[in-house]
């Protein structure tokens, strides 16, 4: 695999790098043969300027996703008609040069697209390839930038695969590198700050976004637009990055990382494990459809304290007794799920988090009791 180490070159806006050095969008499937896509070398000038080591300073490895902090639009203004994933990494770090001072950068295009279309398969590529990067003495931390819309998902992945205390941070932007006002810069070079923060060592995969630093386990998006959408609305932040200097205030009390029995090291795909919607009037059709379709497991996203209605009860009673898993979450956004006698409860993961955990479950055991303990304590 590939990947290069980037020049302090003179600063180039990012509105330049925008028209010189796109890439072309990932399409649906990016990955060859079971191998991240990796960014072209830089050409020759940029090679001859590489960064110079700095041996007082962290070695901090990017890995570019895509997302709207690589995204392009035509007009400064526009901040909702743009092109998620057009941005390639050498633009989004030479953007930044300042990042050269707090940190030794090294950068990897993973893909290039927006978070929407990420897969399991990415999901696996991304925490191979970070738990291989981790394992060096070369690398003391991971940025991973990130589309916005299912961020949470690929931070809680890593929170529960990531086999090192070594720092992981997930940063995106809300407004295209191309806005007025874009976020994505300062969002990069503090996530960099809070990867390569010796305070950062042994939390968990953290978010750090808009001047906060959250746990992946609590943080969700809550807003569709506005900068400030990552809140943990009942846990809280567990910092601040204050005039270039994280501030940590409180802990993540559940396991992750390192405690957790889950090793992707040999996987080629995850259990396909799908989520049901609570309504009114709701239909046990779609709970047949997830069986048909191939589903190992299942997340009811229900009202209120996880519920459904009778009809959905009698259905997925049938479902359960044939061995298959059906966990209650709740659609309120907020709260605990309480235990139930006959099902599985997502705890306070949502609908989204409380499938990622089912998924790795579900490579480890079958065992419901087990997976409950998951529930509770990841
Ligand atoms: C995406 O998730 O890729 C698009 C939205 C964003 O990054 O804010």
């Amino acid at each position: 695999m590939k990947k290069f180490t980037f020049t302090l070159m003179a600063f180039v806006t990012l509105m330049v790098a925008c028209s010189q050095e796109t890439v072309e969008q990932a399409e649906a499937d990016p990955i060859e043969d079971g191998e991240a896509v990796v960014a072209e070398e830089g050409n020759e000038e940029e090679e001859a300027e590489q960064q110079e080591v700095n041996e007082d300073l962290p070695n901090i490895s990017i890995l570019a996703t895509g997302g709207t902090i690589a995204g392009s639009g035509s007009v400064g203004t526009n901040t909702t008609d743009y092109q998620a994933g057009d941005i390639a990494i050498e633009a989004l770090i030479e953007a930044v040069p300042e990042m050269t001072e707090i940190a030794n950068i090294t950068g990897e295009q993973i893909v290039n697209i927006g978070s929407p279309d990420i897969t399991n398969e990415h999901l696996l590529t991304l925490g191979n390839r970070i738990n291989e990067l981790l394992a060096t003495d070369d690398v003391d931390g991971i940025v991973v930038t990130h589309g916005t819309d299912t961020m949470e998902e690929t931070a809680y992945f890593l929170n529960l695969v990531v086999k090192s205390d070594k720092p992981v941070v997930l940063v995106g932007a809300m407004r295209p590198a191309t806005a007025m006002s874009a976020d994505g810069p300062l969002n990069l070079y503090n996530a960099v700050l809070v990867a390569g923060h010796e305070e950062s060592v042994g939390r968990g995969t953290l978010v750090s976004f808009n001047d906060r630093i959250a746990s992946a386990r609590h943080v969700t998006k809550t807003d569709t637009t506005v900068v400030d959408t990552f809140v943990a609305t009942e846990e809280g932040y567990l910092g601040r990055i204050v005039g270039g200097v994280p501030h940590y205030y409180t802990e993540i009390t559940q396991s992750h990382t390192t405690e957790t029995p889950f090793d992707i090291s040999d996987l080629e795909e995850l259990p396909q494990v799908d989520i049901i919607y609570g309504h009114q009037n709701n239909d046990p059709y779609m709970l047949d459809a997830a069986v048909e379709n191939g589903a190992e497991g299942i997340i009811f996203a229900g009202s209120g304290n996880g519920s459904m209605s009778s009809v959905m009860q009698e259905a997925a009673m049938e479902i359960m007794e044939e061995g298959m898993p059906i966990v209650r979450a709740s659609r309120v956004g907020n709260g605990t799920v309480s235990h139930k006698d006959d099902y599985l409860t997502a705890d306070s993961l949502n609908p989204h988090k409380a499938r990622i955990l089912l998924m790795l479950a579900l490579t480890v055991t079958d065992d419901e009791e087990e997976i409950q303990e998951y529930y509770d304590s990841y």
